[in-house]
């Protein structure tokens, strides 16, 4: 594997002439989309990058300055196994697909069109933010988190293109050609035609939306379609680097927050109580036969309903994210313990606010309480950001850009990047 291919890859790609040039000829209309919907006014800037050029834990450590449009985003599939088998449902044990089933064709393309299509989407989405950068430490990490965006759309082409011929080059095309918040060729999924436009809602997204992605993604990467299976395992270690930004970002905001309060104790009341939880009970079943109990709304009541485990797989992995997050949450609550303060967050009921899915169109408070609209409208401002608070957040998001400062709503990284200090300067300006 040589670092400075066009293509850095471990899929032999030098050897399959077709996907090669298909890939080549894709590459310039990615440059251009780099280009125009990527980091905004950094494009010619040098940022001390991570490239992934293995998927071995070496290939994991090479970091030099280079200008984004100047990485190679590479294709990396996590190696093969001997005799890979389906790990599960009705064609459990048999070999796994080393090419797309033809019955399966069309649902195994629709997953990976929907997956690699929230990859450049969240490129969109946070385009503008360079500009409000707390540090050059911060702004470096929002770069590296692009760029792997960046290298994910690759790892969805590479699908595309190199087993579901025609109309996967299309669907790949087709990437290119939707925008995050459009309303003529909007991104797929919802969430990801909002605009992400100050480093709270960054460090929420890469806490909460991209930890939504690392379950989508190990779901996938169970999947009986080899390659795609082994594409979300690599793609899975480099979504924790993500999941780091947000998680430590939230909790330097957090030890921020909770010295000022201290120095001044009514300064940051608005905003960062800690709400009370309702503890949820999911039964975690794997069997196919077992049966799951869901709380569903009854005559204006919640009450409890079985259901076959198969229809509720979602709900499963529902659970298991809000327990990941939750973890999130007692790592910044330490910090609050820390820093000696009673105050205490909490994560919202997963049926609080919810647009889709069996509690969409019932109003529930923060605990996962039932009720009325009035109630919660009444409410509104104690549970949801106001468009005062986003203003006030709004209102902090000034760049710091000097080696060693940083912006005064939050608190500077336990380490730097790879053994540098804070004070590095990780992005040349
Ligand atoms: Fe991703
Ligand atoms: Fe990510």
């Amino acid at each position: 594997m040589n670092l400075y291919d066009r293509i850095p890859n471990n899929v032999n790609l030098s050897e399959d002439k077709k996907l090669l040039r298909a890939l080549e000829k894709w590459l310039p209309n990615y440059l251009d989309w780099w280009r125009e919907m990527g980091p905004e006014g950094f494009q010619d800037k040098e940022v001390w990058l991570r490239t992934a050029v293995d998927v071995g834990s070496e290939g994991w450590a090479h970091f030099d300055y280079v200008k984004m449009p100047d990485y190679r985003w590479g294709i990396f599939l996590q190696p093969a196994q001997a005799d890979a088998k389906v790990g599960f449902g009705d064609n459990f044990g048999r070999p796994a697909y080393q090419e797309v089933p033809g019955e399966f064709r069309n649902s195994l393309r629709r997953i990976i069109v929907t997956q690699g299509d929230t990859e450049p989407a969240s490129v969109e989405q946070q385009r503008q933010l360079g500009s409000t950068c707390p540090s050059l430490y911060d702004l470096r990490n929002l770069f590296q988190v692009n760029i792997e965006e960046g290298r994910h759309l690759w790892a969805m082409v590479y699908l595309l293109h190199g087993y579901f011929g025609r109309d996967g080059r299309d669907e790949a095309d087709a990437l290119l050609e939707r925008r995050s918040g459009n309303p003529d060729k909007p991104r797929i999924l919802e969430a990801f035609n909002q605009p992400c436009d100050d480093w709270l809602n960054f460090f929420a997204f890469t806490m909460f939306t991209d930890r939504d992605g690392k379950f989508q993604l190990s779901a996938l990467a169970e999947s009986g379609f080899e390659p795609l299976a082994r594409t979300c395992q690599f793609m899975l270690t480099e979504e924790a680097h993500h999941m780091f930004v947000g998680d430590t970002g939230l909790g330097r905001v957090v030890r921020r927050t909770a010295q000022l309060m201290k120095e001044a104790a009514d300064f940051f009341a608005a905003g960062l109580k800690g709400r009370y939880k309702e503890q949820e009970q999911y039964k975690d079943h794997l069997a196919a036969n077992d049966s799951f109990t869901l709380l569903v709304v009854e005559d204006g009541q919640l009450k409890p309903r079985e259901v076959p485990l198969r229809n509720a797989l979602n709900e499963v992995l529902r659970g298991e994210y809000v327990k990941d997050c939750e973890k999130g949450l007692a790592r910044w609550n330490k910090i609050l313990a820390e820093e000696g303060l009673t105050d205490r967050l909490n994560l919202p009921s997963p049926r609080f606010h919810r647009h889709v899915g069996e509690y969409a169109g019932h109003d529930f408070d923060l605990m996962g309480n039932l009720i009325t609209t009035e109630e919660f409208e009444r409410r509104r401002s104690e549970s949801l950001p106001t468009i005062k608070d986003r203003e006030y957040v709004r209102s902090l998001m000034h760049s710091v850009t000097q080696p060693g400062k940083i912006a005064n709503w939050i608190a500077p990284p336990a380490t730097g990047v790879k053994g540098k200090p804070f004070e590095f300067e990780y992005v040349r300006l």
